[in-house]
């Protein structure tokens, strides 16, 4: 449907998002779920790694076998609530750096405001995956990647839990080199730029904020 737009629609993927959709989760569950459904993204995300044949011996003989090639990863989660998926995509790529940038909507604009950013120093040897869970407007996500390309990446990934079309537009139209990992995308968003049906203010769920 989109060009460079990967739904990830493995059932247990979808399940857990339909938990989180409903508004009677709270908080606990609602962060273990976030974190399961990182993981689960992870696998599909890290798909196209590199692999190198090396040789193992087992108790029986020589076996060629193969190992991921020495490729630096990184994951940049937005804060606040990209910080929900760190530890389940950590838990597939433990070696994984983090990148943290810290950005929030203005309520009015709806415009992404940075308050914080620290990387890993070497990130133009990375492949970064971005991490938030909710790609509404696509500012945040357009920001976040801007500021990452602006120091040196090369090769960014983004991975959101829950789109909306105008998010992906946004992102693919100025970024059109950065591939979009989805669970769902959904329909719209409203007058207040959120993300209809979606599951509401992902921070404040994660957080127990508001
Ligand atoms: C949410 C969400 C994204 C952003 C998406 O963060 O986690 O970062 O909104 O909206 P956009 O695509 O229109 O930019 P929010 O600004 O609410 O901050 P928080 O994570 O600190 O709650
Ligand atoms: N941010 C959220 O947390 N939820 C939305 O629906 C849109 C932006």
């Amino acid at each position: 449907m989109y060009n460079n737009v990967h739904v990830l629609d493995h059932p247990l993927i979808q399940h857990k998002i339909s938990l989180i959709r409903d508004e009677n989760t709270g908080s606990k569950e609602f962060r273990e779920l976030v974190e399961e459904i990182a993981m689960l993204m992870a696998y599909e995300v890290t798909r196209d790694l590199p692999l190198e044949e090396i040789e193992v011996k087992t108790p029986i003989a020589v076996a060629k076998t193969k190992v991921i090639s020495g490729k630096k990863l990184g994951i940049v989660p937005i804060l606040r609530a990209g910080l929900g998926m760190v530890d389940g995509m950590m838990r597939l790529i433990p070696a994984a750096k983090v990148g943290h940038i810290g950005l929030y909507r203005d309520p009015e604009t709806l415009k992404p405001v940075e308050y914080y950013c620290k990387l890993p120093t070497d990130i133009s040897e990375r492949d970064l995956i971005v991490v938030d869970p909710m790609l509404a407007t696509g500012g945040s996500a357009c920001a976040a990647i801007h500021f990452l390309k602006e120091r040196g990446a090369q090769s960014i990934k983004l991975v959101n839990l829950i789109a909306a079309p105008e998010g992906i537009e946004a992102v693919h139209k100025e970024y059109p080199d950065v591939p979009i990992f989805v669970a769902c995308i959904d329909e719209r968003l409203n007058e207040h730029g959120y993300i209809v049906p979606g599951l509401g203010d992902a921070g404040d769920r994660l957080f127990g904020t508001k």
